[in-house]
This record gives structure tokens, C-alpha cells and sequence, in this order.
């Protein structure tokens, strides 16, 4: 009998999730979820660099208690972390972001909705009490841009996340392999198709279930649509390219809430959205989705910290895979991490139960690194909890 095998028998972290997912998901879907643009570079670098980022071990500080509760634009959360804005959430499980937002609610953070959701924004808002956020992008049809911040705001969410990293789309391979981008033959409808109905579970979860074709945000934009690629076409020619730090006040003048720009790489850019008043920036390379070969998150974090220097809120996402990583994005000045691919795992895993999972995995992993590095709160976590170029401080 080998002795070097698991049992299996229980997800212990982030990754048994993605396994589990890889199974449950047909393969196109899978791919769509873990995939990356160009050769995966900047998708890789953004899970490997966190890997060479060390923590500083202390001993016999006081930890009893450790706290991971802390603010974020304004709300206590239970832990630094919100659940990303992830398209076609309703693909991955039966109402995908309404299962996703009550585990949020459960754990004490914050779910947030994109605008290319199959859950509106008002079916997440019934299925739930606490406030969630609100994506959108810089759409051509700012009429409908409008529509969607006065239902985001009449469903009283408190923050909008505008994403600025999507004036074009960066060609994921893996899709256009998957036949997810370009028209194709019959063949390759048919193969598409076995894929689909090799997945048992997740066909009778979603697609017969789950009532997933049409995008609940964009119905009034679409009329009459009824499949997912219809909306795509009205989707991909929504994106502006022209749009400039200028068209903010566009944003500012039809939102009362907070906004926080996300995709903000370089620390010019994040000081320009300093002083044209936002709340605050997500350091992020929307999950290595767009441009390849760009710097991981974890390493663009710092110098953005240190240009903004306070003036706005720093949060960061991409490649955060454990509670490790939320200490050390933490310790690195982020005010809280967004998780993308990691809440879907859980989600196409096992639905609500799943995403409460892996919250409750991050929570414990960080409440560890916490204690180790002599944090009992969120404040304590800074550059000290770090080595810094193999040195401790
Ligand atoms: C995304 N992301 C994203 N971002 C956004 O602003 N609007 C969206 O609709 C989507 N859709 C989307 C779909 C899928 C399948 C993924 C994986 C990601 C990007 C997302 O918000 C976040 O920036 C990254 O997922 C963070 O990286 P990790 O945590 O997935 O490594």
C-alpha cells in the first residue's frame, strides 16, 4: 500500500478546491475561470511572487485573541477580504452570485457584483441583508451605465468598484481553443456540447437548475436575448476605449457612494486617481487576464503604497490563494485583498457551502500568520512582519 497518497477525503485549502472545480466544471468553463491571457505569465507571477514574499517569525508576544476584524471603506468586516467581481457567476452553480453573496454575508465580508452577473443586482439584493458592492465598467451606452448605478444605489450598495484595466480585451488562448471566442463549425459545436453533457453534476445543477442564459444586469440592454453569446456581442462592444481620468466626473456626478478605481498598476496612475478624487484603487492586473507580462500584484503593491502615502485607501487582488497571502498583502499596506478565482473554486465546488469554506480557510490561515508574526490585530501587520531583501528588519 503507498503511503504517499492523501486520502482525499477533505478540501484542506484553496488549491484541493480548484482540483475539485476542474472536475465538477466542463472543461471549457474551467479553463474560462483559471486561464489568463497570452502564456500565462502575469497570471503565474501573481501566485509565485507571493510565494518570495517571507513573513518574520516572532516569538512570545501575547496572541491570545487574535483579531482579524477591521475596516474597509467604511464597514467592519471579520477579515480584511471581499469577494472580487467574477462575470457569469450563475455558470459555475445554480445562481451563482446569490449563493456566493449569502456565504459572503455569513463570514462577515463583503460580496461584489459585476455588472456581467446572471443574478441581477435585485435578485442578490432579495437573497440578501447586508450591503453589497457594485462593478461596472466605463460602458459606450451611458445611458444604460446610468440605469445600472441607480439600481446598484436603489439596492443600497455603498461602494462602486469601477474597473479601468478593460479599454480592449486581452485574448485569453485558452478560450479561442475552447471555441468561447470565435464563430466555429459543427464539429466543434458537437465536441463543445460533449463537454457539457459529460458533466453530469454540473448539468443538473446549472444548466437544467440554474436557468443560466440570460445576464440578469443587461436584460433591458438586450431585449429579447437568450443566450449568453448574444449578450457577449453587446457586451464587447460596450467597452470604450476612449474613455480618460476625465470621464470620472461623469461617474462622480451619477454616484453618491464611494468609488474605488480597479486596475491601477503603476504608482503615476494611482496618484492621479488621488487627485481626481476617488475613494481608493485596487492594485491589480485583473487576475492576469489582460495584459501579459505586466508586473504581479503583490510586486506593484508596495511602491503604490508608498506613492499615494495615505491619501487614499490601497486594496489589492490577483494570485491570492491562502490567509498567508492576505497577511502579506496586509503587511504590505493593502487595506484589504479581493479574491477572485478562489471564491469560484468553492462556488463551482459546492455552491454556498463551498465559498463558506474556503472563507473560513483564509480566516484560519491568517488568524496562524498572524500569531506567529506576533499581529493580535490587523494594525499590527506592516512591513516588520516582513523580511525585507532576505534581512529582518
Ligand atoms: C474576473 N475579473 C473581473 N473583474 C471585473 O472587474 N469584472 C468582471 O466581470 C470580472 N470577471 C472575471 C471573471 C473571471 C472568471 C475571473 C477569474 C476574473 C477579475 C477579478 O475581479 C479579479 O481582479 C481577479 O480575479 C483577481 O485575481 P485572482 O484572485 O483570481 O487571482
Amino acid at each position: 500500500m503507498s503511503v504517499d497518497r492523501p486520502l482525499d477525503l477533505a478540501p484542506a485549502c484553496v488549491s484541493d478546491y480548484r482540483e475539485l472545480a476542474r472536475t465538477r466544471l466542463p472543461r471549457q468553463l474551467f479553463d474560462y475561470v483559471d486561464g489568463g491571457a497570452y502564456d500565462e505569465r502575469t497570471l503565474r507571477a501573481n501566485v509565485d511572487d507571493f510565494g518570495s514574499v517571507l513573513l518574520r517569525q516572532r516569538i512570545l508576544r501575547d496572541v491570545e485573541g487574535v483579531d482579524t476584524r477591521t475596516k474597509v471603506a467604511g464597514r467592519e468586516l471579520a477579515m480584511p477580504v471581499v469577494l472580487a467581481p467574477v462575470g457569469l457567476g450563475g455558470m459555475f452553480a445554480r445562481r451563482g452570485e446569490v449563493q456566493a453573496a449569502r456565504a459572503a454575508e455569513a463570514a462577515g465580508v463583503v460580496f461584489c457584483e459585476s455588472t456581467v452577473s446572471i443574478c441581477s443586482i435585485e435578485e442578490v439584493k432579495a437573497a440578501t441583508s447586508a450591503p453589497f458592492w457594485y462593478q461596472l465598467y466605463v460602458m459606450r451606452d451611458r445611458g444604460y451605465a446610468k440605469s445600472l448605478l441607480e439600481r446598484a444605489a436603489a439596492a443600497g450598495c455603498d461602494v462602486l468598484i469601477l474597473t479601468v484595466d478593460l479599454p480592449v480585451v486581452g485574448a485569453r488562448y485558452r478560450d479561442t481553443r475552447n471555441g468561447m471566442t470565435d464563430p466555429i463549425g459543427t464539429i466543434e459545436k458537437l465536441e463543445k456540447a460533449r463537454d457539457l453533457v459529460t458533466h453530469p453534476l454540473w448539468l443538473r445543477d446549472v444548466a437544467v437548475g440554474g436557468r443560466p442564459l440570460t445576464f440578469g444586469n443587461l436584460e433591458a440592454a438586450v431585449p429579447g436575448a437568450k443566450s449568453p453569446a448574444a449578450f457577449k456581442q453587446w457586451v464587447d462592444a460596450q467597452f470604450d476605449p476612449s474613455v480618460t481620468f476625465r470621464d470620472l466626473e461623469w461617474v462622480r456626478a451619477n454616484w453618491n457612494g464611494k468609488i474605488i478605481l480597479k486596475g491601477i498598476l503603476d504608482p503615476e496612475d494611482a496618484l492621479e486617481a488621488a487627485s481626481v478624487g476617488c475613494d481608493g484603487i485596487v492594485v491589480s492586473n485583473h487576475g492576469g487576464r489582460q495584459l501579459d507580462s505586466v508586473l504581479s500584484s503583490i510586486r506593484a503593491l508596495s511602491p503604490i503604497v508608498d506613492a499615494v502615502a495615505g491619501r487614499i485607501e490601497v486594496l489589492m487582488d490577483g494570485g491570492v490563494r491562502s490567509g498567508l497571502d492576505v497577511a502579506k498583502a496586509v503587511a504590505s499596506g493593502a487595506s484589504a485583498v479581493l479574491i477572485g478565482r478562489a471564491w469560484v473554486y468553492g462556488l463551482a465546488a459546492r455552491g454556498e457551502a463551498g465559498v463558506g469554506h474556503v472563507l473560513s480557510i483564509l480566516k484560519k490561515e491568517l488568524e496562524v500568520a498572524m500569531a506567529l508574526t506576533g499581529a493580535r490585530t490587523i494594525a499590527d501587520l506592516g512591513r516588520s512582519s516582513l523580511v525585507a531583501n532576505g534581512h529582518v528588519r
